[in-house]
């Protein structure tokens, strides 16, 4: 009775598809035959958390003077969706054609697997992960409208009602929401200069310093010319929701995702337009007592 597809199976404490790329079988896949390279860096989220936004910052920040220094290349941003330019692990193996393995370094990934099902190539690699989570509030939310959109509409639609339910009980794609967040936050604290750990809502409120820190990270910081010049601001222009949801109004990802689904209001907050006073008071108090002790805030 999931969200998008019918059925969610819960495996060592998480709620995974079945069936497909994104599901259970792939994430065992990977844990046989996934290799990672310690200089790799993966993206990780949970759906609707900004993982097409992060993936379009980090590809463009890696790979900024290519696209600066050849005027005759358009920038891949400007043309594709960003889940083109940095793929996620899981089509790598299902498809059993890799397209990724030698790339040029580093290697760009993404994944939405729990910090204690990543494959163990990932953890014994040494290599660094960027992790970003938002207002579980909002997730519901975006994850509401994303599933209406690319629901079998023979299944009907979802309500909001339903969709809280679900969500309050922990039921999502590689939720529950608070224990993957914790997963990762735990491991931050553990591996602090392996894992950068991001929120949705600090990178709306701060972008620049947050696309600064996100380039130190990923080994490719700002030089002092570079930033005099005007060279982050591009960055977070071509990245911005105008920018991309511009270039993504037409076209499908896959046969069955249209691109524009990727790109609906791109705020903070507009959970207070969905969520009743009680609906929010009784997440609330789910997430004070999951997040016990920990510095997190939306
Ligand atoms: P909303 O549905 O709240 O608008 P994901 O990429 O993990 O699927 O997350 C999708 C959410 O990120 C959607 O949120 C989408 O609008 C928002 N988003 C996409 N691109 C963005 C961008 N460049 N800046 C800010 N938010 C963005």
């Amino acid at each position: 009775k999931g969200w998008i597809s019918e059925t969610l199976y819960m495996y060592h404490g998480f709620w995974h598809l079945s069936g497909g790329v994104y599901s259970i079988e792939t994430m065992m896949a990977l844990q046989e035959s996934f290799k990672a390279h310690p200089t790799d860096i993966y993206l990780v989220t949970l759906p609707k958390s900004g993982t097409t936004w992060m993936k379009a910052l980090m590809f463009a920040l890696v790979n900024r003077t290519r696209y600066k220094n050849n005027c005759r290349l358009t920038h891949p941003l400007l043309i594709f969706n960003p889940h083109k330019c940095l793929p996620f692990i899981e089509p790598e193996i299902y498809r059993k054609t890799p397209t990724y393995v030698d790339a040029h370094q580093p290697r760009l990934f993404a994944t939405h697997i729990p910090y204690t099902l990543l494959p163990q190539s990932i953890l014994d690699s040494g290599c660094r992960l960027v992790y970003m989570c938002r207002n579980p509030k909002d997730v519901l939310v975006s994850l509401f409208h994303f599933t209406n959109k690319l629901r079998d509409k023979s299944r009907g639609i979802m309500t909001f009602e339903e969709a809280f339910e679900m969500f309050s009980n922990g039921v999502m794609p590689y939720g529950p929401h608070w224990d993957h967040v914790k997963g990762y936050y735990n491991a931050n604290l553990e591996h602090p200069t392996r894992i950068l750990f991001l929120t949705y809502e600090n990178m709306e409120k701060d972008t620049m310093n947050n696309v600064k820190r996100l380039a130190e990270f990923l080994g490719c910081p700002f030089t002092k010319k570079e930033e005099a010049e005007g060279a982050v601001e591009e960055i977070v222009k071509i990245c911005s929701f105008k920018n991309l949801k511009e270039v993504n109004k037409h076209g499908n990802l896959r046969d069955d995702v249209p691109n524009h689904t990727f790109f609906r209001k791109g705020k903070v907050g507009d959970w207070s337009n969905h969520l009743t006073t009680e609906m929010s008071y009784i997440l609330d108090q789910i997430v004070k007592e999951k997040f016990e002790g920990l510095d997190i805030s939306f």
